[in-house]
């Protein structure tokens, strides 16, 4: 029998809902430590002083090194439980509200963002909608805002073994939680050039940073093309001017 988009969706926020007490036991694994550190040492320096909007922020973990030098942090996440969590954190002098927003919508993301942030949610974007995520999700943020995403790379032996492989090239995995409940998630891991494809419209100074088990992608909005024209204009293909990788 096969499984319908609703009923993953709707996995994914239960599974996560679930998880919102045990999910930081992630961020313990001792190989990642090392990439871990580097990340948090990015997220503290790097959106000085900006008015960021984060899409589902979970517990808060990667909230607190944003708070270290960000002026405001609109966190949001479908799950009332996860947010739950990570209002208990210490998000020292910054100015960080919590709103229950579904990622696809963010129909409550007002404000005037001059940064976004996504943690390990690229991953969990079914390939058919992530168009539809890009395209909302730059509309909320200004002309030239800092964006950075981070996500986990496949590392044999480190990562959960995936499951299956759908007819649109989505992966799973089966995850089981401390109770024992067993669930099936939606998790890609997209490379480089799926990354630039899926964003080049709406990005410039592009920097990819390939570490042992995470990847970030940092740039700068660009809406003079895509925001003005709506969806991405699909005959511009080519090299993208300004894209760099680090490696
Ligand atoms: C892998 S966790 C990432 C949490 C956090 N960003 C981090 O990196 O630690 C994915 C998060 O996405 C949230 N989520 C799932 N579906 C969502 C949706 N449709 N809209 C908003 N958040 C969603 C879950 O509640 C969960 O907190």
């Amino acid at each position: 029998m096969s499984t319908g988009k609703h009923q993953l969706n709707k996995n994914l926020i239960e599974y996560y809902a679930r998880r919102a007490t045990e999910y930081e036991i992630i961020y313990q694994k001792p190989e990642r430590q090392k990439d871990i550190q580097y990340l948090a040492g990015i997220l503290i320096a790097i959106f000085k002083e900006r008015d960021v909007l984060e899409v589902a922020c979970g517990t808060g973990f990667w909230t607190q090194f944003i708070a270290e030098s960000a002026n405001s942090i609109l966190a949001t996440d479908c799950n009332r439980e996860v947010i739950k969590v990570a209002k208990y954190k210490d998000y020292k002098s910054c100015k960080v509200s919590f709103w229950e927003s579904d990622a696809y919508s963010l129909s409550n993301a007002t404000g005037r963002f001059t940064g976004g942030f996504c943690g390990f949610w690229w991953s969990h974007l079914p390939k058919a909608r992530i168009q539809h995520f890009i395209k909302m999700f730059h509309s909320k943020l200004q002309e030239d805002a800092l964006v950075v995403m981070i996500d986990n790379k496949y590392v044999e032996g480190s990562s959960t073994p995936l499951s299956r492989t759908d007819d649109d090239g989505n992966t799973y995995q089966n995850r089981k939680l401390g109770d024992g409940s067993q669930y099936e998630v939606l998790k890609n891991f997209p490379g480089e050039e799926e990354i630039i494809t899926s964003i080049k419209d709406y990005s410039k100074n592009f920097q990819y940073i390939d570490l042992d088990y995470y990847w970030l992608v940092k740039y700068h909005v660009k809406k003079s093309l895509a925001g003005i024209t709506g969806f991405p204009p699909s005959a511009r293909g080519g090299q993208v001017a300004g894209m760099t990788s680090i490696t």
